[in-house]
This record gives structure tokens, C-alpha cells and sequence, in this order.
């Protein structure tokens, strides 16, 4: 069984271990070098401790600053195979930009990484938004909404490659295609499919194709946040008739004390933040502030910023306990230093999860003979 589906109240991943300073635009020592040992270390680490999935960021170009902001990036569906061959339990994503791989292409590619990992692949589905990595590929990101268009034909033409058995044939606005076929099928069926979208047009594909949604929640939602979670799950179950689960992003500074926590909060992000390839994030994403927070706000995390939480093993269960309360299934981590405070991670704060009833303790189990 895919771990997505298993029965923890709340579900945990990782994020962005498969690019350069992870998801974290900052020069504080010990962030994230993409060697493939490096990587591995952090899917092995993870898949030993239960963690439900690996969620890899799609990305061709980096975001320059003093940081290069993830430049080096491991391509996502050979960097799922490769985990699939070393990993046991842990669910193994790839994330597509639909506009870079051919639907017959990602189709088998998912179907490939189905087989090696014995049912355990799942793939997350994005349209793009960093118009500097298209234009390498001269393709254009400027509609928005045809993008997602495009996105439902492109995701209905790799899910029947994944299920029917006959060839067919396909006339849309995007795609033309004759005798479309693909086997082996996933032994998955189906094989879970998340989306990230955050405007209308995004949540609303998520709510209608997607068995996933990812969701940002910012700091100031932690009240507010429940009301617009349950509205997307409403959406997918009554004019979709799916079950959604939904996900979010956290950023994790976790250690001992409080005050030892906050100040390397502040160092990564205040002292040690890359604001320039912020700022580059910034010119493709309006709605991303370009300057390190002032002294009287609430820290931001530079890069993929997600949901900061900042504290002890204690007050990092708080606050996870707060998010389950959301609504929200579950979310993927990451850190500045992904394998030291990872290992902090799993001896400090898991044993603290299961007590607080949001998570069972991992039994491991038999790996699967391959
Ligand atoms: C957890 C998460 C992971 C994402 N991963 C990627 C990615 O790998 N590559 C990418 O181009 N966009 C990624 N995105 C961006 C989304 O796909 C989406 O484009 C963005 O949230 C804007 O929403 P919209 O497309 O509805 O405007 C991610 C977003 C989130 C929240």
C-alpha cells in the first residue's frame, strides 16, 4: 500500500531534497549540497523513520544571489527511480511540470518508477510559474489559465495511458493523438496524484483531478485557515465527488531551548538570508515580499517559506497539533540543515507526535524483496 494512504492523523514528507539549499535561499553553513549521497542520506533517513513521502521540486534553472538558489537540481522522475531502488516503505514523488514532458513520456516514466518501488510512486502535477526556466525550453507560461486548460487534457491523457488496455484516440484543444496506449499499467491503480495550485483556477483543478492538494498557510491563518481548508474539501466532494486530502509546507527550526531555536531563526534568515535570489523569486511571483522582515514582523523563511515553525520538540508538537486542527492531512518538512536537525527530528519530536495521538509509532516492516 501506497504510506499516503495509511492511517496517521497526520501525515508527514519531506520537501525539496532533491535541490541545491534545499528549500531554504540562505548562506548559513550546513544547507543542503546536491551529491547524490547527500540525497540519499535524507530519503534513507526519512523512509526508516516512517515519513509518508519524499516531494522533489521541479526545476531547471536557479535563482542566482550568492546562493545560486536552487541550481543544482536533481531531475525528479529519475531521482524517484533511484530512491525507489534504495527505499522500502516511503512514497516516492515526482513533480512534472506538464509543459516539459510529453503525457505519453510521464506516463511510462510513473508507470517505471510504479514498478521499482513496488507501488509507491505518486506524482505531483505543476504548471510552472518561473518563466527564466521556460525560456530555455522557448516556451511560454504568459496564460495563466490556459496553462491549467492544458494541465486537465495533459493529466486525462496520462491517467488512460495508466488504465485502458486499448489503443485510442484523442482530438483536444492541446492534443491530437492516434492509437494512444502504454503498458506496463502502474501496479498502482489508481496512482495518487497531488496538485500545488493557489489561485482559483489552481485549487479548483486540484479539487476536481487531484487526490491531493498542497496549500500554503500563512502565519497570520493560524485562526482563519480552517474555514478556507474546509471550502476546498467541500469543492472536491460536492462538485467533484472526491476525497481530498490537504497538505501544507513547513519550515522547521527545532532545538532545545526556545531562545537557542530563535536565534538561529533569526541568523538564517536576518544575517544569513539570500534576499537577492529572494528578490529574483520575486519578479516571476508578485505576491512574494522581496526584503528580509523587520523587526517588528513575524520571520519569514527566504525560499520556498512556507510555514515557519520555530521552538522546542514541545512547541513544535503545538504547533503541529494546531495545523491538524486546521483540517490540513498533513505536511511536508524542511530544514536549513536537512540531515543533522532531520535525525533531531525523528529522536526528539516524532515520540512526541504519537503521544499527542497524531501519529502511530512506525513498525518498519518487512522490505520487499526485490
Ligand atoms: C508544496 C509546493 C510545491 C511546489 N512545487 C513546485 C515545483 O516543484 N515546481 C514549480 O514550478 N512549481 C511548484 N509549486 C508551485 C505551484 O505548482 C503553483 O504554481 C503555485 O502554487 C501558484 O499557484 P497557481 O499555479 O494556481 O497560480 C509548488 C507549490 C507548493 C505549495
Amino acid at each position: 500500500m501506497n504510506r499516503l494512504l495509511d492511517d496517521n492523523p497526520f501525515k508527514l514528507g519531506i520537501f525539496a531534497s532533491n535541490v541545491s539549499h534545499g528549500a531554504t535561499a540562505t548562506t548559513a553553513e550546513g544547507t543542503l549540497e546536491m551529491t547524490w549521497p547527500n540525497t540519499l542520506e535524507i530519503a534513507l533517513a526519512a523512509d526508516r523513520a516512517g515519513f509518508e513521502a519524499l516531494v522533489p521540486v521541479a526545476r531547471w534553472k536557479g535563482f542566482g544571489g550568492p546562493t545560486n538558489f536552487n541550481g543544482s537540481a536533481f531531475e525528479t522522475y529519475t531521482w524517484a527511480a533511484g530512491l525507489a531502488a534504495a527505499t522500502s516503505h516511503i512514497s516516492l514523488f515526482s513533480t512534472s511540470h506538464v509543459l516539459t514532458t510529453h503525457p505519453i513520456v510521464a506516463a511510462k516514466q510513473s508507470a517505471t518508477i510504479d514498478h521499482i518501488s513496488h507501488g509507491r510512486f505518486a506524482l505531483n502535477v505543476v504548471c510552472g510559474w518561473f518563466q527564466d526556466e521556460f525560456d530555455m525550453f522557448g516556451l511560454s507560461l504568459r496564460d495563466h489559465d490556459a496553462l491549467y486548460a492544458y494541465a486537465t487534457e495533459w493529466l486525462h491523457i496520462v491517467r488512460r495511458l495508466w488504465s485502458e488496455d486499448r489503443e485510442w484516440d484523442f482530438d483536444g484543444r492541446f492534443f491530437h493523438m492516434s492509437g494512444g496506449f502504454s503498458q506496463p499499467k502502474p501496479i498502482q491503480q489508481p496512482v495518487p496524484v497531488m496538485n500545488a495550485g493557489a489561485s482559483g483556477v489552481g485549487a479548483r483543478f486540484a479539487a476536481q483531478h487531484a487526490d491531493m492538494a498542497f496549500t500554503g498557510i500563512a502565519a497570520h491563518e493560524e485562526d482563519t485557515g480552517q474555514a478556507r481548508i474546509a471550502e476546498l474539501r467541500r469543492l472536491a466532494r460536492e462538485e467533484f465527488g472526491r476525497e481530498l486530502q490537504v497538505w501544507t509546507s513547513c519550515g522547521i527550526v527545532c532545538r532545545p531551548t526556545e531562545r537557542e531555536a530563535e536565534e538561529f531563526a533569526r541568523y538564517y534568515i536576518v544575517e544569513k538570508g539570500d534576499w537577492e535570489a529572494v528578490a529574483s523569486i520575486t519578479r516571476g511571483r508578485a505576491r512574494y515580499a522581496p526584503r528580509p522582515p523587520q523587526p517588528s514582523e513575524p520571520l519569514r523563511s527566504p525560499g520556498w517559506g512556507s510555514y515557519l515553525i520555530v521552538g522546542t520538540p514541545e512547541q513544535v508538537t503545538d504547533r503541529m497539533l494546531r495545523l491538524s486542527t486546521l483540517g490540513l492531512d498533513g505536511a511536508v518538512l524542511s530544514w536549513v540543515n536537512y540531515a543533522e536537525e532531520l535525525a533531531y527530528w525523528n529522536t526528539e519530536v516524532l515520540p512526541l507526535l504519537e503521544q499527542a495521538g497524531l501519529r502511530e509509532p512506525f513498525a518498519g516492516g518487512v522490505p520487499v524483496p526485490i
